[in-house]
């Protein structure tokens, strides 16, 4: 059994500047993630998914926020028995989705090494990295807050980055 895991939350139907989509921008490169390390993999899935409309996800979004609600999700994960952990989401509103928190509010990451990536349109990791070294306490974050921007996340330089990214980390993949 592999000790790495990717877990993720991704938006899959209409997003910002990419159409409507099967996969998302964020689920992409977790994909290629856990082709390239035989990594484990967990999915964030809302109990309630988010609406198939752009217009609709972002305004729901922003109402979860502004509760600072927590999200129900589908099934879980024990992370207790991985040493390493990939953490992938996409910027919403300036921040983590607040499905991400409900999920890292119920695990325990300290000791854990854990490498997060995102995807945006122009925020960057919009200081969701040290959002994360706080949420997480004794974590110890690894990458630098890996972030690409969405729409290239579904191109070939995207992988790329991506692989590049994964090279410079390849000692904590176990
Ligand atoms: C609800 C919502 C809020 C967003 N807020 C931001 C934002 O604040 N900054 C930004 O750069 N991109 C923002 N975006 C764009 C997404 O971060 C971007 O499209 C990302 O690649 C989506 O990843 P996904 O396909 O894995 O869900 C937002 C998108 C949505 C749906």
């Amino acid at each position: 059994m592999s000790k790495t895991l990717v877990i993720y939350f991704s938006h899959e139907g209409e997003n910002y500047n990419v159409g409507t989509v099967e996969v998302g921008n964020t689920e992409l490169l977790a994909k290629e993630i856990v082709a390239k390390t035989s990594a484990d993999e967990f999915k964030i899935v809302p109990e309630n998914n988010y609406p198939g409309t752009y217009q609709e996800t972002i305004e729901v979004a922003s109402a979860e926020q502004k509760s600072s609600a927590r999200p129900k999700y589908i099934g879980d994960v024990d992370i207790t028995n991985y040493d390493t952990i990939f953490f992938g989401y996409p910027i919403w509103w300036e921040d983590l989705p607040m499905v991400v928190y409900s999920f890292i509010e119920k695990h325990n990451f300290s000791g854990k090494v854990v490498m997060p990536f995102n995807t945006h349109e122009g925020s960057g990791n919009a200081g969701t990295n040290e959002t994360l070294k706080s949420l997480m306490p004794g974590a110890i974050l690894k990458g630098d807050g890996f972030n690409m921007t969405g729409s290239i996340a579904r191109t070939e330089e995207g992988i790329k980055k991506i692989n590049n990214w994964l090279d410079g980390l390849r000692e904590f993949i176990v």
